[in-house]
């Protein structure tokens, strides 16, 4: 019976053929025990001559890291196997040779790395990775799902710009426009708020960003729900719950790959709600007292966010930042209108910002000042202020990035391994 390595418990006592790849060998001349892998986990295959005749365990000494090979044998758990399991081997076929894997056991550079990123993948830890991002994303769908919002997709090609002028990626749109790719599918996402109520978006986005910093992408995903009718702590409740149930629930189902990964989940443990919430002032005089030189006015760096995080044991909203330095549609506080009514999740540990968003402007005539003091062409955005012409109400949203919060999540020094194919400004390839 063809089995997944991941269900081996179910088969214990019988006989199964695994189909995979040959991970790892080692032999004591007279057993060999190699480790298979099959996509769903990893398990050690013991091989005597007896069972397998003179001709096979010979063979079986030369197989070359991830030979593709099925395995027959019958299942016994072993207390110490990794996986609680192992397989005594009775056949096993060479399904195609590898020779000279570049990837061996030994430790490699990253570059050399991530030049094989296509083969890198199969190694336990990426695998762990890519286990865990893929469980973030169900998590995100299901939260959504759940709470009555309607995934309404947003263009990936698009007229103009919506989060700064300087981070665009122009295309070729057949022979006489410019297109950019979509830096967030948050203006669409507004126009799908005013027609379903609660919409999110959710796909890839591009930003140039020319940083060559562990916490950026230039293609990167966004999982981006909007409200109508929200006001800031709408927002920042969707936030705070999002993220509370992400990490429940990777921590529910991905025990084994954290474990892989080394995690020390005791911190993800913590991250319940509520979230200590903290105006930007608060914040900016938290980081001013830890010693950093730190002027009212500006964003925050990547050292000022990690020295706010550690004041805390869970994630962080920051919310109210100096209009000046957010982005053109955020709505301005009615009560200090140098502020806006925006929310950025600060990831604990040092991992930076995870969620950013917050309230729209829904009034026609200062979104308008707004567009033009940033000197975005008005053509390219009727469309955005028809949602101020007919029937504008309070509004709010925020985005999600997926590899920031895999990064943390699983611990990672940097973006890059938490998508299967990181771009970046130096890497395009594979
Ligand atoms: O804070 P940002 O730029 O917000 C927006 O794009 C809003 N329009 C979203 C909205 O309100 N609908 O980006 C949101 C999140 C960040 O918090 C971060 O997690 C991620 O997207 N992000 C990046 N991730 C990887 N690489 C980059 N270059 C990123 N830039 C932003
Ligand atoms: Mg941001």
């Amino acid at each position: 019976m063809v089995a997944y390595i991941e269900d081996i418990a179910r088969h214990e006592g019988q006989a199964v053929t695994l189909r995979g790849w040959l991970h790892n060998r080692r032999s004591s001349g007279k057993i060999h025990f190699l480790t298979v892998r099959d996509g769903s986990g990893f398990i050690q295959c013991v091989m005597s001559r007896q069972a397998v005749g003179d001709e096979a365990f010979a063979r079986a000494d030369h197989l070359a890291q991830e030979t593709a090979v099925v395995v027959t044998g019958a299942v016994r758990a072993d207390k110490r196997a990794p996986g609680g399991y192992e397989i005594d081997v009775t056949a096993l076929e060479v399904v195609s040779e590898a020779q000279n894997y570049p990837i061996t056991p030994k430790e490699h550079g990253v570059d050399y790395l991530m030049d094989r990123r296509h083969l890198w993948i199969r190694s336990q830890r990426q695998q762990a990775v890519l286990r865990v991002r893929h469980e973030v994303i169900n998590a995100v769908r299901d939260f959504f799902n759940s709470r009555g919002f309607i995934l309404a997709d947003a263009p990936i090609f698009t007229p103009s710009a919506c989060e700064g002028t300087t981070t665009l990626f122009p295309v070729q749109y057949f022979e006489q426009e410019t297109a950019f790719l979509t830096q967030s599918g948050q203006l669409y996402n507004e126009a799908n708020a005013m027609a379903l109520g609660r919409v999110y978006c959710f796909g890839p986005t591009f930003r140039a960003e020319k940083s060559k910093t562990r916490r950026h992408l230039t293609e990167f995903w966004m999982v981006e729900p909007e409200m109508a009718y929200a006001n800031l702590d709408d927002v920042m409740d969707l936030a705070e719950g999002l993220v509370v149930s992400v990490v429940e629930r990777v921590l529910e189902r991905r025990a084994t790959e954290l474990k892989a990964l080394e995690r020390d989940t005791s911190k993800l443990e913590r991250v319940k709600s509520p979230f200590p919430r903290v105006s930007y002032d608060a914040a900016a005089e938290i980081i001013r007292k830890k010693g950093l030189a730190f002027e009212w006015g500006g964003d925050f760096g990547a050292p000022d966010e990690t020295a706010l995080s550690e004041e805390f044991d869970r994630p962080v909203a920051v919310h109210r930042y100096p209009s000046a330095v957010k982005a053109f549609y955020m709505k301005p506080d009615p009560e200090r209108p140098d502020v806006a009514l925006c929310v950025d999740v600060l990831a604990p540990e040092g991992y930076g910002e995870i969620i950013g968003g917050g309230v729209r402007i829904d009034d026609y005539d200062l979104l308008l000042k707004r567009i033009n003091e940033h000197k975005l062409p008005q053509e390219a955005f009727e469309w955005y202020l028809d949602l101020r012409r007919f029937g504008s109400v309070p509004h709010g949203g925020f985005g999600m990035g997926i590899e920031r919060v895999v990064s943390w999540i699983c611990g990672l020094e940097h973006l890059r391994e938490a998508i299967p194919y990181p771009r970046m400004l130096y890497r395009i390839y594979p």
